[in-house]
């Protein structure tokens, strides 16, 4: 994100800057209250204390998670196109990414569970990583789809990680559903949270992990004492806190200007670039582009884009097969950069057309 954290954070940290004292810390009452309370009143999920994991980040959850609960060389399942960190973490552990592609049912992607159920059934796979809500594609799963899916993994012995980073960033009107709020098997399941996303505090290093199970959750207490991710960063503990006490009206404010600026871009490209489709999602500041009116090979179309207009786009295809001819855009920014941007991407268009004689 382009914009500073709010201001209530940032006297926080200063605040914790002055005081000096940088030695170790623990967890206090307040940030176990922050996150509980927070999902009790935002996501109508009520946390236990005991539930609750501090952890340097996400992804280094996913990656302890990954060598504590599967064998090298079984399977990780992932829906795709999904966040590209996702393979990078199963492929570094040595275990292999099983793509499972969504159906693309006009602009939105549902889940294939003819497919879904065939490969948890498969021996080799061992635990499945769900984007709730989806990156990239902004999708905000169903309590229907997110009950099968947990119905199908208890069936198939399959561990569910699920990662619920971007939950708070959802257009004005919708909310998420937690995985592990939906009934009792999604319960035996890890789930990851944070505010670094909502709140621009990603550099800051910081999550939560949610484990109902008591057997699960010592199994990843364990890892995580022995990765040593789970001491406090004093910082940390005060940016989420003040996150999650402070942040509200800042959040609000924050989705409605991305929701202005998703409005503005989906208008434009209708007008402007009827080429290019954009997807339904209704979670996340980023916009995934169906780029096949206009190239089989995103990276190709990305780095011309680049070269020429100076815009930078992802690659739709680092999200795995189902996204090589997609573009990912990243739209929380103020609306005048946004505007620049989507100039330079018509006129990237023209001049793509005009390369390759379109
Ligand atoms: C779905 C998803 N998970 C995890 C991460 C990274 O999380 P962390 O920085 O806490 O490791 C990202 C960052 O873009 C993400 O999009």
């Amino acid at each position: 994100m382009d914009f500073p954290a709010p201001q209530e954070i940032r006297e926080a940290l200063v605040r914790q800057a002055e005081q000096g004292i940088y030695g170790y810390n623990i967890v206090p009452k307040e940030w176990y209250q922050a996150y509980m309370e927070w999902w009790e009143r935002r996501h109508h999920f009520a946390i236990k204390q005991d539930w609750l994991l501090f952890s340097h980040g996400v992804m280094p959850v996913i990656s302890a998670a990954i060598r504590q609960l599967t064998r090298p060389g079984e399977r990780v399942l992932v829906q795709t196109p999904v966040y590209n960190g996702f393979f990078s973490v199963i492929r570094g552990n040595d275990r292999e990414v099983l793509q499972v592609p969504l159906i693309r049912e006009g602009a939105e992607y549902r889940v294939d569970f003819a497919a879904l159920e065939a490969k948890l059934a498969e021996p080799e796979t061992t635990m499945m990583l769900l984007c709730n809500p989806h990156n990239p594609a902004g999708r905000i799963w169903e309590r229907e789809t997110l009950q099968r899916i947990g119905e199908l993994c208890e069936r198939y012995h399959v561990e569910v990680l699920a990662d619920e980073i971007h939950c708070d960033l959802t257009d004005p009107g919708w909310e998420y559903i937690p995985y592990a709020s939906v009934s009792e098997q999604c319960q035996k399941s890890i789930t990851c949270i944070a505010p670094t996303k909502a709140f621009n505090l990603a550099g800051i290093q910081t999550a939560a992990v949610v484990i109902p199970d008591a057997e699960l959750r010592k199994r990843m207490e364990r890892i995580l004492r022995t990765d040593e991710a789970g001491e406090p960063n004093t910082f940390a503990l005060e940016a989420a806190v003040t996150a999650y006490t402070r942040g509200e009206f800042w959040l609000d404010s924050l989705r409605e200007y991305i929701f202005e600026n998703k409005c503005q871009a989906e208008r434009f490209l209708l007008t402007e670039i009827p080429e290019i489709k954009l997807m339904a999602g209704r979670a996340t500041y980023l916009l995934w582009l169906d780029c096949g009116a206009l190239t089989a090979h995103a990276g190709e179309f990305a780095r011309f884009l680049r070269a020429r207009t100076g815009l930078w786009l992802s690659d739709g295809s680092l999200f795995g097969e189902a996204g090589e001819s997609f573009l990912r855009m990243n739209i929380a920014c103020p609306r005048s950069r946004l505007e620049d941007g989507l100039r330079r991407l018509a006129e990237g268009v023209r001049a793509w057309k005009a390369h390759k004689n379109l």
